[in-house]
Order: C-alpha cells, then structure tokens, then sequence
C-alpha cells in the first residue's frame, strides 16, 4: 500500500514573527512550482504566536499545499488552564495537525503517556490529525529496552482510539540521542524500528490501520541524508528541526522526498 509521505518541519522556540513569514514564504515559493500530487504533504510546525503569522501569508495557490501544525495542544475545549491552547482555538487559527508527545515536552514539561493519549483523543474528536513522538534514551537504547519501551509508549498513545482513528494518525519515531545532535540513526535502524511500531498498530487496532498510518522518522535529518532514509519501505516521512530553519535546507528535503518517494 502506497502511503503519501508527510515532511513536517518543526520551528520549536524559534523565529519571530517576520522571521518565520519569510519562512514560510520561502517554502511556499518552492512549492507553488509543482501540484499538490507532486508533492509529499508538507507541515510546519510553527509556535503558537507565529501560526496567525504565517496562516496571514496564505494565497489560494499555496493553501493546499503546506499545512500547518502546533507544536502542543491542551485536551480540554476551554476553561480555566492558565497557558494552555485548546486544539478548537489550534483549528481555528488554521492548523490540521498537532505535534504531541515529543521528547522536549516528555522531558522539560514532565509529559506523561496518559496525557498524550488524551491529548490524541481530543486532537481527532477536533477533526485534526495527531504526529505521535516516540523514542528512546542513549541509555535505554544501550540497555537493549529500544523497542520494549518504544512499544509502550505507542500503545498508551493509541489506548481506546478507533481503527479510523488510528489509520489517519501519524506517529513520528525519534531517539533523542539523534535530536539535534547531528548524529542519525542509521536509516536501516531507524527503518527496522519503524517496521516494529507498525507491528504493534497492528496488534493493538487493524492490519488496516497499520497499513494506512504514515511513520515518520526524525533526529538530525539533513538534505543528504533523506534519500537514504526515504527509500526504506516503512519510513513515511520525517520530522525536521533544525534543517527546516531555512529555506533551502527544507526546500532541498522535500525535492529529495519527490525523486524517492512520492
Ligand atoms: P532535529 O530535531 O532535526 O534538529 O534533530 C528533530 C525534532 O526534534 O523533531
């Protein structure tokens, strides 16, 4: 089963506004040049203060073709959650997607499994699609429990999700020894674990959902290192932070995506 590629290109805590407009310009000059089955679905991931940003750069030409995630959500519609961002307010301010559970928040922001379950449950029943991150430690991944613990987290991530659900999901594997480091996983490594997180879809919902859910890969990806990783047969995509900063790097990922594997 052929699944469309996703390249989403997370900002995290950077760039002001006319910073992340030019961005995303940038990106949609690039883009504009081909039609949206040419392309992979494109996201960024702006912070919440730029997402009206770059939603007011939109033209009609460009809608279609990069959609725009935050980077957290809160689970409740409304109320008193001083700081929070609720995925109504997330929708109406443009976004598709909604990035949780990454290993920044997992980490600085003491997020538990049973949060980004609720956060998952809310982001579909808002009509949005989840990008579900997942990955280990260097000592857990020295320590042999890689895949144990990767296992874990997806089923807590998925408990009590439908198969519909589940199958326009995204989860994105990222061993946060390979964030920001410069240092990949070895894409035949990265592909291995990916094709061991589609075993546990598998077993926790439908081979239907295990097939149409997209895996993404991320952790220092570059321009020269995509190809590679695009052409293995579970990776779907990547999750980018620093090479989607600028323009040409992110630019260069998603023609690179093209030749390979859309
Ligand atoms: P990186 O970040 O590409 O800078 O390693 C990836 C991520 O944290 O999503």
């Amino acid at each position: 089963m052929s699944r469309k590629p996703i390249i989403a290109g997370n900002w995290k805590m950077n760039l002001l506004q006319e910073d992340a407009k030019s961005l995303f310009m940038g990106i949609a000059t690039f883009a504009e040049n081909f039609s949206k089955d040419q392309l992979p679905e494109i996201v960024i991931a702006p912070t919440f203060l730029s997402i009206p940003a770059v939603e007011s750069m939109r033209c009609d030409k460009c809608r279609p073709l990069i959609a725009t995630a935050s980077q957290n959500c809160h689970w409740e519609n409304s109320g008193a959650y001083t700081g929070e961002v609720s995925v109504e307010m997330i929708k109406d301010a443009g976004c598709s997607y909604v990035i949780i559970g990454h290993s920044e928040r997992r980490q600085y922001f003491s997020e538990t499994d049973e949060m980004i379950n609720k956060k998952a449950k809310a982001i579909l029943a808002g009509g949005l699609i989840p990008i579900i991150c997942c990955g280990e430690t260097l000592e857990q991944r020295e320590s042999g429990v890689t895949d144990e613990h990767i296992a874990s987290q997806i089923r807590a991530a998925l408990k009590g999700l439908s198969e519909d659900e589940i199958a326009k999901s995204a989860i994105a594997y990222e061993p946060i020894w390979a964030i920001g480091t410069g240092k990949s996983c070895d894409a035949t490594e990265a592909n291995r674990v990916i094709a061991m997180i589609r075993n546990v879809v598998k077993e926790v919902s439908s081979s239907k959902a295990a097939d149409s859910i997209r895996i993404l890969y991320g952790g220092s990806v570059k321009p020269s290192t995509i190809e590679e990783q695009m052409s293995k047969s579970d990776i779907d995509g990547a999750l980018i932070g620093g090479a989607s900063l600028k323009a040409d790097s992110f630019n260069e990922i998603i023609e690179k995506t093209m030749k390979v594997a859309v």
